[in-house]
């Protein structure tokens, strides 16, 4: 089964539920999310940000997805997050990646309109599919009040002609979501108004929620209680995720869920295991701990489970 493009998982989820997106950045995280997925015979997104290509190298990336992809028998893609310019999409379409995601969310729009349809047009000369991004997500940039609403969420209409001309297969829109553990200073909201008028102006076309960690108290407890210091994570609330997969949305982009499990599995070891210097010792539980947190993203908030 060789590495698939994200068109016809999405084809399938439209409307139904959403495919899960997982940051990957070493050997333990690829493999506590495919085993997950295997388990719960669930369509697969894994993605490579600048940052983790930098960090383990695309050569051995690559090579870990294909043995994992060798291992569990499971159609995964295997997509760029947040390409920021057109060499580095190109870098990985040439590299072997299925889909690629070139963020122009950054430029005025027709310059986010160029840069996405030279990407577009390079990637799809090569089977490759591309996620494009208006809108900005809120906190991400000091620069960009979280209130200023409208200058930073995605507008219906340019969503509509930015669609249109760049061709891209999906587009990520910014409907109060962030990165990161810090997403909500009082009550969650997500704009579910301009995600309905965006997906019915544009329908059956796949739409992306990124910052869409839940962040999950127990979590964030537990890394608490073992030295952390994360007293005002707050993420997305679970069933509006359940929402999302309903209205559109066809990829919801999880790896700061990923990180807290991890962390707190580890955090946790060495408090109970001080004399520990053997890294398979804290690296097996933390794998684990990633292997459980998809499980439960496939199964209780994405409702992608037995969907291959
Ligand atoms: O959207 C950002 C992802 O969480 C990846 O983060 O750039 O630190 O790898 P990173
Ligand atoms: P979180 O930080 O909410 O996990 O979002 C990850 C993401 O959007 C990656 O592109
Ligand atoms: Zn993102």
């Amino acid at each position: 089964m060789p590495l698939v493009s994200s068109t016809e998982m999405f084809k399938k989820a439209y409307g139904k539920y959403a495919v899960g997106a997982f940051n990957v950045n070493n050997m333990e995280i690829i493999q506590g999310i495919v085993d997950a997925a295997k388990e719960e015979q669930a369509p697969l997104i894994l993605q490579v940000s600048a940052g983790a290509r930098k960090y383990a190298k695309h050569i051995y990336l690559i090579k870990l997805i294909e043995a994992a992809v060798e291992d569990t028998g499971l159609a995964i893609c295997l997509h760029l997050d947040h390409g920021e310019d057109f060499e580095i999409c190109k870098a990985c379409v040439d590299g072997g990646f299925t889909s690629v995601m070139i963020d122009g969310s950054k430029f005025p729009f027709e310059e986010n309109i160029a840069l996405t349809a030279k990407v577009v047009e390079y990637a799809h000369a090569h089977g490759v599919s591309v996620e494009g991004e208006l809108g900005r997500l809120a906190g991400v940039e000091d620069a960009v009040k979280v209130n200023a609403k409208d200058a930073t969420y995605t507008d219906p209409d340019q969503a509509v002609e930015f669609v249109k001309r760049t061709k891209v297969d999906s587009l990520a829109i910014a409907i109060g979501t962030s990165h990161g553990a810090y997403k909500f200073k009082g009550e969650p909201q997500l704009d579910f108004a301009r995600l309905e008028k965006i997906a019915k102006l544009l329908p059956d076309f796949p739409l992306v929620l990124h910052g869409a960690s839940t962040v999950l108290p127990e979590f964030v407890a537990k890394c608490n209680k073992y030295g952390g210091k994360l007293s005002d994570a707050q993420g997305v609330p679970e069933d509006m995720l359940r929402k999302a997969g309903t209205m559109g949305v066809c990829k919801i982009n999880i790896d700061t869920d990923l990180r807290l499990a991890m962390t707190a599995s580890i955090r946790e070891h060495f408090a109970n295991n001080p004399g520990d210097f053997d890294p398979r010792q804290y690296l097996k539980p933390a794998r684990e701990a990633v292997k459980n947190m998809v499980k439960h993203k496939l199964s209780q908030v994405l409702n992608c489970s037995n969907k291959i």
